[in-house]
């Protein structure tokens, strides 16, 4: 029995049109819409003139033929044609209420993947031995939308971060920090800005390797990370290669100041990570150091299987769709930041069994992770134990831009880490909500400075995820936190307000009965309604498609339509008992969408603004 309205039209519809047009047209998309325009009906069936074009025949004909044998007499009310051939579809009044009746439980009708899966989620990946900048930020946003949207859905969801926390470049800044004498049971986030700077500057003044790199058209990340592996002064350089042996036989003093060295730089990320509300601790650290003893496996596996060569001392993966190979030995012996990503995607997908793979990495890497993957698939590491085949994907996305249009910036100084911009959205968030309080109106009117407090955090954090959040993720996005705390407007406040809005109905009302009919009558209570009955599709697409942004483009429409009812059909004062207890079901269950959407976009939904 299909459960929602528009499932039934789409089963019938695919029936009627084998009906019509023969066994060979089984399967064929019904292509069911909701319509545009309410005198178009509910939804509408277009898939008459795509048929008509196939078959030779006329649109508007084949369409009367389908309203001739298609079976939704039980639930439509209303089918006609229109225009060039659509069929516009009314539903029945009552198919509405029982639909909203079953769509009203704790799950509000999203039904669970039919074939759960492992999927592992690379995400934040913040470096010890480099600045942390808004990027990083992007990533664990993006990365826990994702998370609790496929959780949601019944998947086993793994948030891993990929911490740089491995290899030359931090031997190097452990070195100098070494050198220099700094306490590392005390360093602090600016000694290592400090030394992250000269091991820069180091880097810099050696531009050996990079001819190379540049010569094999190597993408802008490894050509960077060559940059970091070349660096500068000769001795300091062999020093610091001294260190990473030292550290890589297990040399305690080194260990435990290389641990100070990561703590550093994780307890900052923990800092933002608690602000954001991001469910990531030590515990979803697996860093590149976590694969190092994998690295020579990684190389044995390409060279018995054929599927590497030596290129001047070094060893490369060569694919047949392009000029640029894939470096995973250094001629020194080294291995690289792919090699490290080749040995992870072994573990995820022999190990721990997972069947898709998202990484979470700002676009300019996206010519790396094309690499990795096809190199893997190469590897014939895209199957899990049970021999799935493992989907790898990469989610690129935009830069975060200052008020000058320019990538913003974040120094890891004391005072401008990642923690600070958002503590600067906090501040901000709470600065709106308590201006508003004071009007004797206002339903936070009278709270205490601490409830005002949490409202205000979860307003700036909101806005935050939601810049985020709610455009095509490869867009670059403006920090501007006037425009994105803003209470109107295409913002996350606007969407949390319309929530607390709703609440405050509901509150006010005093009596709630959870059982009363839903009876729609009014244009607004029947778009409100559809629109609701949209959600579990909603969530599926977003999950199917990695695009939050769905997500926060329906939860805008389900605000607009709510208001558009609140408009136009009084709940409090509705004109009969009957219509009060349906109105107020309508919208508590609405109030519950949004709060069900922004938890999907880990954007919290607070009961009052
Ligand atoms: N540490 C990397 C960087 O900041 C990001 C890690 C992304 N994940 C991965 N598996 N490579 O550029």
């Amino acid at each position: 029995m299909p459960t929602t309205p528009y499932q039934h039209l789409a089963d019938a519809f695919g029936s009627a049109i084998v009906a019509v047009l023969g066994p060979d047209f089984a399967g064929s998309d019904p292509v069911i819409r909701v319509s545009t325009k309410p005198e178009f009906g509910d939804y509408q069936c277009n898939a008459s003139m795509g048929l008509a074009k196939q078959t030779g025949r006329k649109p508007r004909e084949l369409a009367a033929e389908l309203i001739e044998v298609v079976d939704v007499a039980d639930i439509a009310e209303q089918l006609e044609v229109a225009g060039p051939g659509f069929i516009n579809i009314t539903l029945k009044t009552s198919t509405i209420a029982t639909a909203l009746e079953s769509m009203d439980t704790p799950a509000l009708g999203v039904k669970p993947n039919e074939h759960p899966e492992i999927v592992v989620i690379d995400m934040c990946g913040v470096n010890v031995a480099k600045q942390m900048h808004v990027g990083h930020l992007r990533s664990t946003i993006i990365g826990d939308a994702f998370a609790r949207i496929l959780t949601r859905l019944g998947d086993d969801v793994h948030r891993e971060n990929h911490l740089g926390d491995w290899g030359l470049p931090v031997a190097l800044v452990l070195h100098l920090l070494r050198t220099r004498g700094v306490d590392l049971t005390t360093l602090t986030l600016g000694d290592l800005d400090a030394a992250y700077r000269d091991a820069q500057a180091l880097a810099k003044a050696d531009q050996k390797g990079l001819t190379a790199a540049i010569s094999k058209q190597s993408g802008p990340h490894r050509i960077a990370e060559l940059e970091d592996q070349n660096t500068g002064a000769a001795d300091i350089r062999s020093e610091a290669g001294q260190t990473l042996v030292a550290l890589q036989q297990g040399d305690e003093d080194l260990v435990r100041d290389w641990n100070s060295l990561i703590s550093v730089t994780t307890d900052a990320m923990s800092e933002a990570l608690n602000l954001l509300g991001v469910q990531m601790t030590k515990s979803n650290n697996r860093g590149e150091s976590f694969y190092r003893d994998r690295l020579r496996g990684v190389l044995d596996w390409f060279e018995s299987q054929g599927l590497c060569r030596k290129d001047d001392g070094a060893v490369v993966v060569d694919f047949d769709d392009r000029e640029r190979p894939l470096l995973i030995q250094k001629s020194d012996g080294g291995f690289l930041y792919a090699t490290t990503d080749l040995a992870a995607v072994r573990v995820r997908t022999e190990e721990t069994g997972a069947g898709r793979c998202i990484y979470v990495v700002d676009s300019r890497q996206r010519d790396h992770f094309k690499d990795v993957f096809d190199a893997a698939t190469l590897a014939g590491w895209c199957k899990n134990p049970s021999g799935k085949h493992v989907v790898l994907s990469h989610t690129g996305f935009g830069s975060v831009l200052g008020p000058d249009r320019r990538p913003l910036k974040t120094r890891s100084g004391e005072n401008a880490t990642l923690a600070s911009l958002l503590k600067e959205a906090i501040s901000r968030g709470r600065a709106e909500v308590h201006s508003r309080a004071e009007d004797p109106n206002a339903p936070t009117h009278g709270l205490s400075q601490v409830e005002l407090d949490a409202i205000g955090q979860a307003v700036g954090i909101g806005a935050v995820k939601y810049a985020d959040l709610a455009n095509d993720l490869v867009r670059d996005y403006v920090f501007d936190l006037d425009r994105m705390v803003a209470f109107e407007g295409d913002t996350g406040p606007y969407l949390q307000y319309a929530h607390a809005r709703i609440r405050s109905v509901v509150r006010r009302a005093e009596s709630f009965n959870p059982d009363a009919a839903f009876l729609i009558e009014q244009p607004a209570e029947r778009g409100l309604s559809l629109t609701m009955l949209r959600w579990n599709d909603v969530v599926h697409a977003a999950a199917e498609s990695l695009e939050p942004h769905r997500i926060a483009a329906y939860l805008r429409e389900v605000a607009e339509d709510f208001n558009g009812f609140y408009q136009t059909c009084p709940v409090l004062k509705a004109p009969t008992p009957e219509l009060r207890e349906s109105r107020l079901r309508l919208a508590d269950l609405a109030g519950r969408v949004l709060e069900d959407g922004l938890g999907l976009l880990g954007i919290d939904a607070p009961a009052c603004m």
